[in-house]
């Protein structure tokens, strides 16, 4: 597996707007970053990985005024749903920043003073269309029939004063940079569209800060102005690793290894985001990578729809697992894709009831019948003498370069495609070699079989963990492997590491068919 200097991977999910309760959308980055996530960690990385709310802002605070709520009423509600969904989805990060939190608006400050005192801001009028929904001005050329394409509103004509940043300064820099690939972005189309923006030299200064928005962080060095909720919320990266507070943290964790998101905010990452940062002297994050959207049955989600769904109603359904997985498996990430609910519980039936499951029961219950639930000698038959099947364990190295190398390019689908692959060989195994007929004829061919059958197993709970650590705990208990701290991937995916004598512990099916 390859190495990198860094022992540090500093993972990011966009921090999600708290006007409404969490949505699939939502769920589908932090889940692909959850998987990402747990896989570094078991390179043995120092992974830190940050999601959260985004608090602030015209958005928030209308729809709180709709429902008679203060703002922070309805952040502080929203926000709680995100914690209890992420928590329910199994998601392992490793802190949740809240922009309405005293630490963001203190490395908020930080900042914008940084950049205030290097002379990259300058007051100016604006005058402009804005969309709230999108929280940023758009031109008549971007709206059809008068109003915005992804919000279906007319825009606000808003007339101000703000301060500006001089965004144009720092463009050609950050053309040479993604174009030298020191900064990555991923995938090549969207990095194409990227370059092309800056090639074309159409983008403006911008504005960091809005007169009119109550809700925000004010400007310490013009009180009256909030920050613009974007260049707030790019912050949030910095603040969460100590940017403010912690110079060790700091230290050791930025730049970010990677920025999550979809495609729609990739604009504000790829360009704004670097250039503020080289405005304030600081590094850029290495990779940034945008998945693509989703339609649900072939329409895009949206409230007239009725068709935006309760991530909740999927786990009642179908447990944290099982919709981590059906999430995942849909269409090739990095792509846009259609999710289709009516087919979710026909491919849960065959790719983790009849597949990863009923896979793994079989070779659990062969162990009871012909060895008493214990691990058999996995030598017993001298395999390279009598002919034993070696295929898998012939296969299993390259199963996990090819795992590693997908997922540390975020082929996340494809991983996960091997490992359905990988239980399907193993029935395949089965039904070849009939170790039923073995049972009769050579026990010490059956000890080789079951072994490696069983070995099999445990590399394919290895491989799962990422996506369904549940299942993976429940594989790794039922064939007695201890669970030790601090192991690591390279170690542990080793074939043969299944003890012959563990005793193999009784366990419900991991799916039940539904
Ligand atoms: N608050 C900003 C992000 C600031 S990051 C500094 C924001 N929030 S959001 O609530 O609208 O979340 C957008 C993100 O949600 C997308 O970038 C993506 O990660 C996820 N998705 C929302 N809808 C989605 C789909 N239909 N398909 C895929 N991802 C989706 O933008």
């Amino acid at each position: 597996m390859e190495k990198s200097n860094r022992t540090e991977f500093y993972l990011t999910t966009p921090i999600y707007y708290v006007n409404d309760k969490p949505h699939l959308g939502h769920a589908y980055t932090t889940i692909a970053a959850d998987v990402l996530a747990r896989f570094h960690r078991l390179r043995g990385l120092d992974v830190f990985f940050l999601t959260g709310t985004d608090e602030h802002g015209t958005k928030i605070e209308k729809k709180a005024a709709e429902l008679k709520k203060t703002p922070k009423e309805l952040a502080d509600e929203n926000s709680a749903h995100f914690e209890m969904l992420f928590d329910r989805l199994n998601i392992s990060n490793d802190d949740f920043i809240r922009t309405t939190a005293e630490r963001h608006h203190k490395a908020v400050d930080k900042f914008m003073n940084l950049l205030q005192a290097k002379g990259v801001f300058y007051e100016d009028e604006y005058s402009g269309l804005y969309c709230a929904g999108c929280e940023k001005f758009v031109t008549e050329k971007e709206l059809i029939e008068g109003k915005c394409p992804d919000h279906k509103k007319v825009p606000e004509r808003i007339s101000e004063k703000n301060y500006f940043f001089k965004l144009r300064e720092y463009l050609p820099k950050v053309k040479e940079l993604i174009a030298r690939n020191e900064l990555v972005i991923e995938p090549a189309r969207i990095r194409s569209e990227i370059l092309a923006l800056l090639e074309n030299e159409v983008l403006d200064d911008f504005s960091v800060s809005r007169e009119k928005v109550k809700w925000g962080i004010p400007l310490s060095f013009a009180p009256k102005q909030t920050v613009y909720v974007w260049v707030e919320a790019l912050e949030n990266y910095l603040s969460a690793v100590g940017y403010e507070n912690d110079e060790a943290k700091f230290k050791k964790y930025w730049p970010a290894d990677l920025h999550l998101m979809a495609k729609e905010i990739i604009k504000f990452h790829a360009i704004y985001w670097p250039a503020l940062l080289l405005a304030a002297d600081l590094p850029l994050p290495k990779k940034i990578f945008a998945h693509g959207f989703f339609t649900i049955d072939g329409e895009k989600m949206s409230k007239s729809l009725k068709n935006v769904i309760d991530p909740n109603k999927l786990i009642d359904s179908f447990g944290a697992d099982a919709t981590r997985y059906l999430l995942l498996s849909q269409f090739p990430f990095g792509k846009d894709g259609d999710i289709k609910f009516d087919k979710f519980v026909e491919q849960y039936n065959a790719d983790l009831a009849h597949g990863i499951s009923n896979f793994f029961h079989r070779v659990i219950s062969m162990t009871e019948k012909y060895f008493g639930g214990v691990v058999p000698n996995s030598e017993a038959d001298h395999p390279v003498r009598t002919g034993r099947d070696l295929s898998v364990r012939e296969s299993i190295d390259k199963f996990w370069r090819d795992y590693a190398r997908n997922l540390e390019n975020l082929k996340i689908d494809q991983a996960l495609n091997q490992i359905i692959n990988l239980a399907r060989k193993g029935d395949g195994i089965i039904e070849k070699n009939k170790p039923w007929e073995m049972a009769k004829t050579d026990q010490n061919l059956l000890s080789g079989i079951i072994y490696d059958l069983l070995e099999l197993n445990r590399h394919i709970a290895l491989a799962i963990y990422p996506f369904m650590p549940e299942t993976a705990e429940k594989m790794l208990t039922t064939l007695g492997v201890a669970k030790e701290k601090n192991q690591k991937l390279d170690e542990i995916i080793k074939w043969g590491k299944l003890e012959s004598g563990a005793k193999i512990k009784k366990s419900e099916p991991l799916f039940m068919r539904k």
